[in-house]
C-alpha cells in the first residue's frame, strides 16, 4: 500500500451499502415483516444457481435439473477441488465467451456447513444461514455485506446461458436488507 493511497477510502456505493449507521431497534411488526422476508429469501437461496455450490454433497452440482458436477470434479480438502483439478483450472474471473462455462473470481465450492440443500424447511435454512458456527462468524450485516458485493453471489444474476433466479438482484439485495434490518428473524416453520 502506498502511503499516498487515502486510508479506508469508502466504497463506491458507501459503507454496507449505506448501512453503517446503528440500525433502529426492531418492533414486533417488524420482526414479523422480518419472518415474511426471509421467506422469499429463501427461493432465492434455495435455486440452483445457489444451491449447486452450496450442497453438503462432496462435490458441486450443475444445472437445472442439479445433477453431480460431470468430469467427477470433487470438493477436495479446501472446497476448491482436488489439487490435480482445481475449479480454477477452468472457471476463470468471467464466464467464458459462448457462456457455457461459469466464471466469477476465486471459483469454488461452499464449505459443507454452508451446504443447504438438505434443510427442507425455510425456518432449517434459516436457522443456519444465522448460524455463525456455519455461516463463516457473519452477523446479519455482514450477511448483507457478503450478498452485496461477493463475487460468486453476484454471478448467479450474470450466469451465462443459464437461467437467473425469478427475484432479481437489486430486489433480493433489498430484501436481505429488509430482513436483517427487521431483526433477522427466522420463519416459524
Ligand atoms: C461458485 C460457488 C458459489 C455460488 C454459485 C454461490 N455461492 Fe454462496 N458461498 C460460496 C462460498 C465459497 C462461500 C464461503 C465464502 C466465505 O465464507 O467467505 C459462500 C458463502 C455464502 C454466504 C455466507 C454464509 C451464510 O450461510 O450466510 C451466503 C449468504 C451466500 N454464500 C449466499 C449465496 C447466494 C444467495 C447465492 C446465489 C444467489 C450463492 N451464495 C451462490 C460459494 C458459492
Ligand atoms: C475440467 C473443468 C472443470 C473443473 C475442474 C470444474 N468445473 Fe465446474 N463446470 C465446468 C463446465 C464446462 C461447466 C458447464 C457445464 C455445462 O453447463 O455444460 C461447469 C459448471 C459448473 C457449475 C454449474 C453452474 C450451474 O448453476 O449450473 C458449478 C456450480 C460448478 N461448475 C462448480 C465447480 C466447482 C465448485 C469446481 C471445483 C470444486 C468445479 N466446478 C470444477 C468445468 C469444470
Amino acid at each position: 500500500m502506498g502511503w499516498c493511497a487515502p486510508a479506508l477510502a469508502p466504497a463506491a456505493d458507501g459503507p454496507v451499502g449505506g448501512d453503517a449507521e446503528p440500525w433502529p431497534v426492531p418492533t414486533a411488526r417488524d420482526r414479523e415483516r422480518s419472518r415474511q422476508a426471509f421467506q422469499r429469501i429463501a427461493l432465492v437461496l434455495r435455486h440452483p444457481r445457489c444451491m449447486n455450490c452450496h450442497t453438503g454433497a462432496e462435490f458441486p452440482r450443475q444445472g437445472d435439473t442439479r445433477q453431480r458436477h460431470q468430469q467427477l470434479v470433487v470438493r477436495g480438502d479446501f472446497n476448491q477441488g482436488a489439487p490435480g483439478m482445481p475449479c480454477v483450472g477452468c472457471h476463470l474471473g468471467t464466464n467464458s465467451p459462448d457462456g457455457r462455462v461459469p466464471g466469477a473470481a476465486r471459483w469454488q465450492m461452499a464449505p459443507r456447513s454452508m451446504g443447504w440443500e438438505q434443510l427442507k424447511t425455510d425456518r432449517a435454512l434459516c436457522e443456519a444461514f444465522v448460524d455463525k458456527s456455519k455461516n463463516g462468524k457473519r452477523d446479519a450485516r455482514a450477511i448483507v455485506e457478503h450478498i452485496n458485493h461477493d463475487p460468486l453471489v453476484q454471478w448467479a444474476w450474470m450466469p451465462g446461458e443459464r437461467q437467473p433466479p425469478a427475484i432479481g438482484r437489486e430486489e433480493f439485495h433489498a430484501l436481505v436488507r429488509l430482513w436483517a434490518r427487521t431483526g433477522a428473524e427466522c420463519p416459524r416453520d
